[in-house]
């Protein structure tokens, strides 16, 4: 999981209202809540990823950021002004598609330039314009070609360019990178933000690639059926998710259904078949509650024999769980093995993941192999919802 690239939230002045504010926005389409009561404040300057699987609406409640689509019902303030009557070329705000379409019979240059010529501004000013977007995209050795002469990469530049040269307030992005291989594909995320931040310009993207989305956010709304689940920065949303869809959207986790025992101010048990879960934080008013038990493979340590008299010291002091099965597959990923445990008491299996630092390092693991597992408390997230 690439998380080190994601920039980070702007400082919101003090007492400034959100630059955007969605209150309670519904869009019904027959009997569908494409997008069902959704609010949201987003600051100037972020980048905020809509997250969510196919159809849970994040192009439609982008449509509506856009203009595209009239909410059923709700508010949209952009800088304090209701937007929601207005028609998508009277907002100041610029949305690049799922499929960016560059006009194919136009140069790289009348592309950029073309929303500029619609809009009728001076020859000079469009010249300027012009200049500025290939300077920032790095294309101006390329203005002269036409769409089918360039990468996809260039093209989705290109595509940028043109969404930017109005200078919008606040730019839309429908799957910016869609149509781009994997390899490309990661490359350009991280010149798209480089890009976003230099002209400082608020932008809600949609991806329903998680990966792209903490690459490239300061914040992560995660969608589902319509609703927004949970808002925050990519690493409260990976390492705090507040309910099982998002512990499970976002990369992998493993979870145990138990009943918590103990309930204590700092500190929780809960009985799985699997094993107590001891939590080294307290979670008021769970007393007897059926809970899931979410804990990341990467937090979890394999090994054949139990944890060294010298770790177990060190695990004692934190609270740790430890738990003990068999190998029942194993994925190797180059830089990281995953393995399958099937652990005693119950049919859960687990998956374990161990980062290949060295060369030959976790080779002597393999099927069929007795295992001990353990994690600390202070890793494990108890999930309610
Ligand atoms: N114009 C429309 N008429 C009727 N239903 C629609 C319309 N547009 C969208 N929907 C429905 O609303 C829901 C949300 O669609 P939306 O396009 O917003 O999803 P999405 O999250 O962008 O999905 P994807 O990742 O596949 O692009 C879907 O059930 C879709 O079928
Ligand atoms: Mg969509």
């Amino acid at each position: 999981m690439v998380t080190a690239a994601a920039p980070t939230v702007p400082p919101t002045k003090q007492g400034a209202a959100p630059f955007l504010q969605i209150k309670r926005v519904v869009k019904q389409f027959d009997e569908v809540f494409a997008v069902d009561d959704v609010s949201l404040d987003i600051s100037q300057g972020e980048i905020f990823a809509l997250l969510g699987s196919s159809g849970c609406g994040k192009s439609t409640l982008l449509r509506m950021l856009a203009g595209f689509e009239v909410p059923t019902s709700g508010q949209i303030l952009l800088a304090g002004k209701d937007i929601v009557g207005l028609a998508p070329y009277q907002r100041p705000i610029n949305m690049m598609f799922q499929s960016y379409a560059l006009f194919p019979h136009l140069s790289v240059w009348d592309n950029i330039a073309f929303g500029l010529r619609r809009d009728q501004l001076s020859k000079g000013e469009i010249e300027a314009r012009v200049g500025q977007m290939l300077d920032l995209v790095q294309l101006k050795a390329y203005a002269k070609r036409k769409p089918h002469q360039l990468s996809g990469g260039q093209q989705q530049r290109v595509a940028l360019a043109r969404s930017l040269a109005k200078r919008p307030q606040l730019l839309l992005l429908d799957e910016p990178l869609g149509a781009l291989d994997a390899k490309l594909r990661e490359r350009t995320q991280l010149e798209l933000v480089d890009i976003i931040e230099q002209v400082g310009v608020t932008c809600v993207m949609v991806t329903h690639d998680q990966e792209e989305a903490m690459v490239m956010a300061t914040r992560i709304g995660v969608m589902s059926e319509g609703k927004i689940l949970q808002i925050g920065k990519p690493s409260d949303i990976y390492e705090t998710p507040n309910c099982r869809f998002v512990a499970d959207f976002i990369g992998s986790v493993n979870l145990f259904k138990g009943t918590v025992e103990v309930d204590e101010p700092d500190h929780v048990v809960i009985a799985s078949s699997e094993c107590r879960h001891y939590v080294s934080h307290g979670i008021t008013g769970t007393s007897g509650m059926t809970v899931h038990v979410a804990v990341r493979p990467e937090k979890m340590t394999i090994q054949t024999s139990q944890p060294a008299d010298e770790e177990r010291e060190s695990l004692e002091q934190v609270g740790y769980n430890l738990a003990q099965g068999v190998i029942k597959g194993l994925a190797y990923l180059g830089s990281l093995t995953t393995y399958h445990v099937q652990l005693d008491g119950g049919n859960t299996v687990v998956k374990v993941t161990h980062t290949n630092a060295a060369r030959h390092d976790a080779s002597h693991l393999t099927w069929g192999d007795r295992v001990y597992v353990w994690w600390c408390g202070s890793d494990v997230v108890v999930l309610t919802g």
